[in-house]
């Protein structure tokens, strides 16, 4: 059966911001962690201590982490690609971390300039770091999960952008062996990143069931985008197969600035708004989320991509 509580882990101020062009000024940034904590979010991943150089947006990490660190309702880790993102990250305060591999070749190159052997030597490094000072891990499992099914001359134009080149689609076993790795090297809870947002339940089911041969169902997380308007439907057939933690972004903010044609997380107000709909418990408050991500997007000067926000300011 489904889970009655479901774990959310907020990554719009993180994975939401990431991708925005204009600066967002840290104190916006450090307002909306606030405001997410206090709607009841118990996992609100801050920033990343990535280059500044691949990542403009979130150069602002130390700032970021620094004044929110001493938060004590909510856990707030921050991505790191590195042993030298790692380091800048503890000397912040951050508490807990994230890294992030890829289960495709040519994504592990455009999005950390690497290959992902070379990803996993790195985050054992980082893992064994971070285990010597009692530091969570988390960790992300990067797909494109399939080609899109529709429009088939577009099919070809993302899968040379984001599929690997020399694999095609990459098979969910994977998928399962990048998970698997980073759960033997001592990562608690293992993400399921849909980066570009073209899985369907049709290739989600397929993908987790290989998952959970090789890791704990109670460690898996599931990451959707909504590029397809697929989300919500991912996230219901992970509930369904036992999955009880959902990483989504207020506001549907978001997408990966190495990740070409990615869009917005699936919304965390949406998501809030399903779960409720199934008598599934998160301990958010709607009423805040909806008010959180209200403030965010009028500092973007942009409508909300969540439905239910764009729904309820309508009522
Ligand atoms: P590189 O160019 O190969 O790095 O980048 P390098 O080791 O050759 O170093 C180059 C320069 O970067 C040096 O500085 C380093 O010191 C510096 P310079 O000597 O030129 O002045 N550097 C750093 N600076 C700050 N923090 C660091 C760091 N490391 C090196 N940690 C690197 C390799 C991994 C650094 C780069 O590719 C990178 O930062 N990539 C991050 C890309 C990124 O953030 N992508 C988005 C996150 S993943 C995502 O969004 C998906 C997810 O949301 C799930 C989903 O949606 O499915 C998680
Ligand atoms: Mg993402």
């Amino acid at each position: 059966g489904i889970p009655k509580y479901v774990k959310i882990v907020e990554v719009g101020a993180r994975d939401g911001l990431q991708n925005e062009n204009n600066m967002v000024p840290t104190s916006v940034k450090i307002e909306l962690i606030h405001r997410l904590v206090s709607a009841g979010l118990s996992v609100v991943e801050a920033t990343s201590f990535v280059s500044p150089k691949w990542v403009p947006q979130l150069a602002d990490a130390r700032d970021v982490i620094g004044s929110v660190k001493n938060l004590d309702t909510a856990r707030l880790p921050v991505l790191v690609p590195n042993l030298k993102g790692f380091e800048a990250a503890v000397a912040a305060g951050a508490k807990e971390i994230a890294v992030f591999a890829s289960a495709s070749e040519a994504f592990s190159k455009s999005n950390i300039n690497c290959t992902i052997k070379e990803s996993l030597a790195r985050y054992r490094d980082v893992t064994h770091a971070a285990a010597k000072l009692n530091i969570p891990v988390r960790g992300y499992a990067l797909s494109s999960l399939d080609k899109p099914i529709i429009v088939m001359h577009r099919l070809l134009y993302v899968s040379c952008v984001i599929g690997c080149p020399v694999e095609g689609i990459i098979p969910p076993s994977k998928v399962a062996n990048v998970a698997k790795e980073l759960h033997d090297m001592g990562c608690c809870e293992i993400s399921l990143g849909d980066t570009i947002g073209i899985g369907t339940p049709g290739t989600v089911i397929p993908m987790l069931v290989a998952v959970m041969s090789a890791v704990p169902v109670e460690k898996l997380a599931v990451h959707f985008h909504d590029t397809y308007g697929q989300s919500l439907s991912n996230i219901l057939v992970s509930l369904q197969m036992g999955i009880s933690t959902v990483d989504s972004s207020v506001a549907g903010l978001g997408g990966c600035p190495y990740a070409k044609g990615a869009s917005g997380n699936v919304a965390t107000e949406d998501v809030v708004y399903m779960l409720e709909g199934l008598g599934i418990k998160t301990n958010v408050d709607l009423e805040k989320l909806l008010e959180a991500g209200e403030f965010i997007c009028k500092h973007l000067g942009r409508p909300s991509g969540s439905k239910a926000a764009v729904a309820f300011s309508r009522v």
